[in-house]
């Protein structure tokens, strides 16, 4: 039962909803009440039949022949008000519990959302995006199957049974116990099934999975694809997973056709078992004709029930698989904010005596940086590519972590500043852009939490020039970029996620190699339009190139993670060399 213990965690949601499976398993115990009626009716119906059959041909038997016809057709329309009762129940029982199960089903997928959310890098770059797609679809949807279908079933199995079993007891002992004898193989029989084909479900779902991921990615990198030739091999790749995944299909399908065959099997046996020891009681006497009719309502009734129950346990066995992977990623660790501060910034950051190291290598990204931000300067960062550029700018922005003591602003440990406050003054631009799939503007409106009127819209894309670019796009602003940008040229690309920073009411503005791509005649226009701008805002820019970075107050010089120098442009040029050096080969290439 521990195997089970993961399912705990949903009580929570079957306590929200009680009402729903309250009144849910009372139709289950009143559908069950209307359809234990139907075969005594039944029953009474043919023995009154009988009856008729056999006093017709007796002479002056009017009065008894109308009195038992009046009988009989009194059980058909009881047969058919039970049956109405009874499918209008389960109409409710289904509403109520299946139903239900899908607003938990709603619920969990905001949980988990919210959840991935509230998670920090760390967690996605050890996670495959994949997997987190099963969680939210696949995983879920087993859960609902436990929480609708599963409950449901298990409770109409469990009235069912005892209704259907102690009535047939009630009629006659020794049939019943004849009847129920295959009824465990049946179980454990079709449990066994349901399982293989659970397994079978599983490795179909893995392989669709690889071949979703394959056909993804040979969309997403089709043009390396073609210009390399390398169709070829991608299709025979292609070929070989779909090879695979007709082989899984084929296995279930055959234990898939076991499935009815088998329950029809041993509902057969059970059928032969009643039409005989019900004839010999016939025979004795001790057993009427519509007995034997009631016998076989009867066991018709309880098949489902007892094949059901394999079927329902091991739906319930998959969806404790499914919460604990759920719970597990429940169970992550947030990214706990121990800053309660409201973030402000009046006079300077500092960096103290700093080291960065990844997880993953064996150096430091940084090592013992020392600098000061005086709010309202702007700032370059300098140096070949590896040199920690982009870490130094992830430090800044709280991307990445560092201790209490390394980072201060106004003297206060940046920790202490309240996560969502102090990114709500950071403007950070990232290196390798992503854009959504939608259109430019709302690109450039994400995370916008004010009204953004057209006039600053005009003016953010004036800025970061690209209003020119947007007259030669068909709906201009509207215009929808395709996946990740796929319509956009490597520089429209940053501009456009330079608008997106420029529209931030920030204090300070981080800008990471956000104008790689861009010619050096837009590079200086952009440099211009900003600083006119950059008043009493803080500003870092990181480049591999000088260019950008001339009138920058004050520049660093990353060498290999560490600060080699610092000053203005005119400083450096006359006193250090790799700067000189860094100058001049830009000037030439
Ligand atoms: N996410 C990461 N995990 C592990 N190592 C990383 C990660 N990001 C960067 N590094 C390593 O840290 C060092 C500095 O990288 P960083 O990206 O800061 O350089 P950069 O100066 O921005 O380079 P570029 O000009 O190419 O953008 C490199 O050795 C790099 O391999
Ligand atoms: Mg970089």
């Amino acid at each position: 039962m521990s195997s089970l213990s993961p399912l705990k965690s949903l009580n929570i949601y079957l306590l929200k909803y009680r009402w729903y499976f309250l009144f849910g398993i009372l139709c289950v115990i009143l559908s069950n009440v209307f359809s234990i009626y139907i075969p005594v009716f039944v029953r009474q119906g043919i023995d009154d039949a009988l009856f008729i059959s056999r006093i017709s041909s007796i002479p002056n038997s009017n009065i008894l022949y109308s009195g038992a016809l009046m009988n009989a057709m009194g059980f058909g329309l009881a047969i058919l008000i039970a049956a109405i009762l009874k499918g209008v129940f389960m109409y409710f029982m289904r509403q109520l519990i299946v139903v239900n199960s899908r607003r938990i089903e709603f619920d969990q997928k905001n949980q988990l959302f919210r959840k991935y959310l509230k998670l920090d890098e760390t967690f996605f770059r050890n996670n495959y995006t994949g997997d987190l797609m099963n969680r939210i679809t696949e995983d879920i949807s087993n859960v609902r199957m436990y929480l609708g279908p599963s409950i449901m079933y298990f409770a109409n199995i469990l009235f069912s049974f005892v209704l259907i079993v102690s009535q047939m007891w009630m009629v006659n002992h020794t049939l019943t116990m004849w009847v129920l004898i295959p009824l465990p193989f049946l179980s454990y029989s079709i449990y066994r099934v349901s399982q293989k084909i659970n397994i079978g479900n599983k490795k179909i779902q893995e392989q669709l999975s690889t071949i979703t991921t394959k056909a993804q990615e040979t969309f997403a990198g089709i043009r390396v694809i073609k210009s390399f030739g390398a169709e070829s091999s991608f299709n025979k790749d292609f070929y070989q997973s779909g090879l695979e995944l007709r082989k899984k299909s084929l296995e279930l399908a055959k234990i898939n056709a076991l499935f009815f065959p088998l329950m029809a099997f041993l509902m057969g046996i059970s059928t032969v078992i009643v039409l005989y020891i019900g004839g010999l009681e016939v025979e004795k006497g001790l057993f009427t004709p519509g007995n034997v009719a009631e016998f076989i309502i009867y066991l018709n009734m309880l098949i489902w029930p007892v094949a059901s129950l394999g079927w329902t346990t091991a739906l319930v066995q998959k969806a404790s698989a499914s919460q604990k992977r759920i719970n597990d990623f429940l169970g992550e660790e947030e990214v706990v904010d121990p800053g309660n501060k409201e973030f402000s910034f009046e006079k300077n950051a500092q960096l103290v005596n700093l080291n960065y190291q990844y997880q993953d290598k064996n150096h430091l990204a940084l090592s013992n940086i020392s600098l000061e931000i005086k709010k309202g300067m702007s700032y370059g960062i300098v140096g070949k590519t590896g040199s920690g550029k982009s870490t130094l700018i992830q430090i800044l922005s709280r991307q990445l972590a560092v201790g209490e003591s390394n980072y201060l602003v106004d003297g206060i440990p940046v920790l202490d500043f309240e996560l969502s406050s102090f990114r709500s003054k950071i403007a950070y631009v990232q290196q390798d852009v992503f854009l959504f799939s939608a259109s430019i503007k709302d690109n450039i409106l994400v995370g916008a939490s004010r009204e953004v009127s057209d006039t600053e819209l005009e003016e953010v894309l004036r800025l970061s020039a690209l209003e020119s670019d947007l007259k030669l796009f068909k709906d201009g602003i509207e215009t929808i970029i395709g996946e990740r940008g796929v319509s956009l040229s490597g520089g429209q690309k940053q501009r456009l996620s330079l608008a997106r920073a420029l529209l931030r009411d920030a204090e300070i503005y981080l800008l990471d190699d956000c104008l790689s791509a861009v010619d050096a005649a837009t590079e200086s226009r952009i440099i211009e339009n900003l600083s006119t701008i950059q008043k009493n805002k803080t500003w870092i820019m990181s480049s591999h190139r000088v260019a950008p970075l001339l009138d920058s107050d004050e520049i660093w010089v990353l060498e290999e993670g560490t600060l080699t120098a610092r000053g203005n442009h005119k400083f450096l040029i006359k006193n250090n060399h790799f700067y000189q050096w860094l100058n001049e080969n830009q000037q030439e290439s």
